[in-house]
């Protein structure tokens, strides 16, 4: 990213910003210290990305952190129209539920963003450890990322200005989530700056949870128009202006007291079963299926025993879900919750982002650039692959040369001495 895509939004330029640039403040001169940045959740999809897009930027010193004890070198794919680019970071190993591992983190940092996700307890119980290590580290400002997950089974337009209730038929994600903004609120009661982001779902390149997965669906034609059953809204958005968004957010003024929240949406992005079909017809996953009770079956019936499995060949084999699915080992169970996700009509209100100087991408060019980005990984895949292959015979090759009955000096058999036993029974 160059120094222009780092320049701040001002009030005049709202309109005229570009969508999906990543956004940060004008630095004057050189002197003033570099703002001090902690990512918690700094591995993750959107953590790498907003690793990427402050490494890049001058006048910032960014800290990754997460259970991994490095990531090496930041790999986002898609950034700034390139296939993948790279940029350096510090990194610290952490397990954001660890007070005082957290509290060595925050030291002498002046703001932390929060995009730590996978279980229940890193998100609510880590969220209750990152507000009391920076109540007791020099209250840096708290930029956290929450989730469209804590409107529940809402319905209709739902803007960011009203606390949530706790909907008793929230999953375990929503749950974690209305915790985790409660810890926030706390934080924000004893003086300590903060603001959340409520993002609905995060596409684009890197995305597996609704680009990768949802392709592969589609290509298996376990995924198309659902009917009724697809046409909740998507509320999707495009990573980099998530990323943009917790730029902005970095350097917001905040008057003392103040909590923002904001959604985070496209407002053209459309509904699911549009989604579905556009995406399928970008990858070439035709004809696009109608599915109906086929899905619900595949999901309540097929989900969990997949789901276990999935679990015991990660345990087995040592690798992850999306190594397990993106070879093709293990067909990828659909979560019941998806079902419901796909016919809710929930819109995010996200006309208050503007004041975070955000346009958000139009929907066909981040449509456009997560399908670059599938197929770019697809084809990386197929690579893999083909080398695996390729190293697998040239090593049995090796092993069948090396075998005394495949040598050359061997005598013809029943002519000689036996042959030696040449490894193999
Ligand atoms: N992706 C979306 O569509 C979406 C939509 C709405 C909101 N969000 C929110 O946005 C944030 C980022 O999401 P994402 O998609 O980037 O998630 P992700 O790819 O799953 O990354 C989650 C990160 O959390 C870290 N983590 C998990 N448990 C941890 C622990 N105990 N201690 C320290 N680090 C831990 C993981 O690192 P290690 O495994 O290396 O520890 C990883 O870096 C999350 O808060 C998520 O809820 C995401």
């Amino acid at each position: 990213m160059n120094q222009d895509k780092c320049m701040p939004p001002t009030d005049t330029q709202q309109g005229t910003l570009k969508p999906g640039l990543l956004l940060a403040p004008r630095l004057e001169g050189t002197a003033r210290p570099p703002l001090k940045v902690l990512v918690l959740g700094g591995s993750g999809f959107l953590g790498q990305r907003l690793l990427h897009a402050l490494a890049d930027c001058p006048g910032v010193e960014a800290l990754g952190a997460s259970r991994r004890a490095s990531v090496g070198p930041i790999r986002t794919a898609g950034v700034a129209g390139k296939a993948e680019s790279r940029a350096s970071t510090r990194w610290r190993e952490l397990d954001s539920c660890d007070l005082p591992s957290v509290r060595a983190a925050l030291t002498g940092m002046d703001a932390v963003v929060n995009c730590v996700a996978g279980s229940a307890t890193a998100i609510a119980e880590g969220a209750r450890v990152l507000v009391q290590a920076a109540l007791q580290a020099g209250r840096p400002r708290i930029v956290h990322l929450s989730s469209q997950a804590v409107y529940g089974a809402a319905e209709g337009w739902v803007r960011a200005n009203a606390v949530p209730d706790p909907d008793p038929g929230l999953g375990w994600y929503g749950r974690a989530k209305c915790q985790a903004e409660a810890q926030l609120r706390r934080y924000a009661g004893e003086g300590g700056q903060s603001m959340i982001l409520r993002p609905g779902c995060i596409h684009g390149p890197g995305s597996q949870l609704w680009v990768g997965r949802i392709g592969r669906w589609l290509q298996a034609g376990r995924l198309g128009d659902l009917g009724a059953a697809g046409d909740g809204w998507s509320n999707l958005v495009h990573v980099d202006d998530v990323v943009s968004a917790l730029m902005a957010a970095l350097w917001r003024p905040l008057v003392p007291g103040e909590q923002p929240v904001w959604n985070l949406a496209a407002p053209d992005s459309p509904r699911w079963n549009q989604y579905f079909v556009d995406l399928a017809l970008a990858l070439d996953a035709t004809p696009v299926r109608r599915l109906g009770r086929q899905l619900r079956l595949d999901a309540w019936l097929a989900g969990p025993p997949l789901k276990l499995a999935e679990i015991a060949l990660q345990k087995i084999a040592s690798r992850t879900a999306s190594d397990l699915h993106l070879t093709g080992r293990l067909p990828e169970a659909i979560p019941p919750g998806l079902l419901r996700l796909w016919r809710q009509e929930l819109r995010l209100d996200s006309r208050a982002a503007t004041q975070l100087g955000l346009r958000f991408m139009p929907y066909e060019a981040s449509l456009t650039a997560s399908a670059q980005w599938f197929a770019a990984q697809a084809q990386q895949q197929q690579n893999q692959e083909r080398q695996h292959d390729q190293e697998k015979v040239h090593t049995l090759l090796e092993a069948a040369r090396a075998a005394p009955r495949f040598r050359a000096d061997a005598p013809p058999s029943g002519t000689g001495p036996a042959p030696e036993k040449a490894g193999y029974p």
